[in-house]
């Protein structure tokens, strides 16, 4: 990027609920090697067909428009991004983008032991490893793999690799990994990471979600609040979807309610899915094709008039719409039949990014 373009700070556009275009989700890879009872509980799935995947170099130009309306924040994520050969390569090419400010990922952590190093080397700022359980026998069950220790070689790599920011994913799910709270912040004390406990949601992948398996935020509040004899919230001004804790001994947590306190109204996020369709809900059905005018070859200012006119469109409440449900006695109701999303890899959420 030349320096004329950066004298030029990018606009913000809005949507119509006045959310600024702010971070981006690039999924890498729909494929993942774990199979999580939350996301890809099925033993089938339809996996995007190869040759609609885009290359680092379309999705590096696609992220510089996305940067050139506002975007300074990009996560990479999956499925499992690490399993996208040459992964540093990509974030190299993203680094040397000077309007991201941030680039963080979020990772199973089973092939993280080899990349670390190189990936913060690339430029890698944070990382977030999905941690539910401490147990080998309970990894088991909840992945279908026995891949338990290699997740903790990836967590001791990042660890060495120095990276400024480490955080845990951990989603909580009654009967599962309900009693483990109070161990995984004992864990994340000695790496230095942040733990947040995610609301178990309905997403299109949860295709076993109950709101019976839900632990919501207030019950854990009271769990950990039990333990450690207090738990204060720490203010801060941020449209992060975690809300963060400080328990007595000075050790930082984080919640992220969005089954039961969706946080929509200061939502700034989209999703790019591998073969370039672009969605601006987690829940969304529909996104738009920028692969196919990317490939047509557009200009960039064709490209950035589709992006702005659908953000400007943009209405979204997907968590907050799921909710409403509740009181109708509906939510028990998939999100999407299995039929369909059997149909459609786009629909599910390994295809868009956790
Ligand atoms: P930072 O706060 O910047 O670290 O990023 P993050 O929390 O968005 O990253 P991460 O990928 O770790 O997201 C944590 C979890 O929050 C996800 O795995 C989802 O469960 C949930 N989440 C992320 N994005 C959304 C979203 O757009 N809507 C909703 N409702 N939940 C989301
Ligand atoms: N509920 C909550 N979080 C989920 N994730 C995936 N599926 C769900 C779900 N049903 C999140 C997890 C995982 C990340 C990639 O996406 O945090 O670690
Ligand atoms: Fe944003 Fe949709 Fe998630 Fe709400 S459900 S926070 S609108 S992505």
């Amino acid at each position: 990027m030349d320096h004329r373009t950066l004298d030029t700070p990018a606009p913000t556009i809005f949507d119509r609920l006045g959310r600024p275009l702010r971070s981006l989700r690039l999924s890498v890879t729909d494929r993942c090697n774990l199979r999580c009872k939350y996301c890809m509980p099925e033993d089938d799935y339809a996996w995007l067909p190869r040759d609609t995947i885009l290359t680092f170099e379309e999705m590096a130009e696609l992220t510089a428009i996305f940067t050139e309306l506002g975007v300074d924040k990009v996560r990479l994520t999956g499925g499992e991004p690490l399993l996208r050969r040459d992964l540093p390569r990509f974030v190299r090419q993203l680094s040397e983008n000077r309007r991201i400010t941030e680039i963080a990922l979020t990772s199973n952590g089973v092939l993280m032991a080899d990349q670390a190093a190189d990936l913060s080397f690339a430029g890698l700022n944070r990382v977030t490893i999905s941690l539910d359980t401490l147990r080998a026998d309970r990894f088991r069950t909840l992945t279908k793999r026995d891949l338990h220790h290699q997740v903790f070689d990836g967590i001791k790599a990042v660890v060495q690799a120095g990276f400024p920011s480490l955080k845990f994913d951990t989603v909580i799910i009654k009967g599962y990994n309900d009693d483990e709270l109070i161990d995984l912040i004992e864990y994340g004390k000695t790496v230095g990471g942040e733990v947040r406990f995610i609301e178990y949601m309905d997403v299109g992948g949860a295709t076993d979600w109950s709101m019976n398996q839900v632990l919501s935020r207030a019950e854990m509040l009271e769990h950990i609040g039990r333990h450690y004899g207090g738990v204060q919230p720490i203010v801060e001004n941020s449209v992060a979807p975690a809300e963060r804790f400080r328990l007595p001994d000075g050790t930082s947590f984080g919640i992220i309610p969005s089954t039961t306190t969706p946080f929509c109204r200061s939502c700034d996020r989209s999703r790019l899915t591998a073969d370039g369709m672009w969605y601006l809900c987690l829940y969304a059905k529909d996104g738009l094709d920028l692969r196919a005018p990317l490939r047509q070859g557009r200009s960039r200012d064709e490209i950035k008039s589709l992006i702005t006119a659908a953000w400007e469109g943009r209405a979204d409440r997907g968590a907050e719409e799921r909710k409403a449900l509740e009181a109708l006695g509906l939510r028990e109701q998939r999100l999407i039949e299995i039929n369909r999303l059997r149909e459609d890899p786009h629909l599910e959420m390994h295809a868009r990014g956790g």
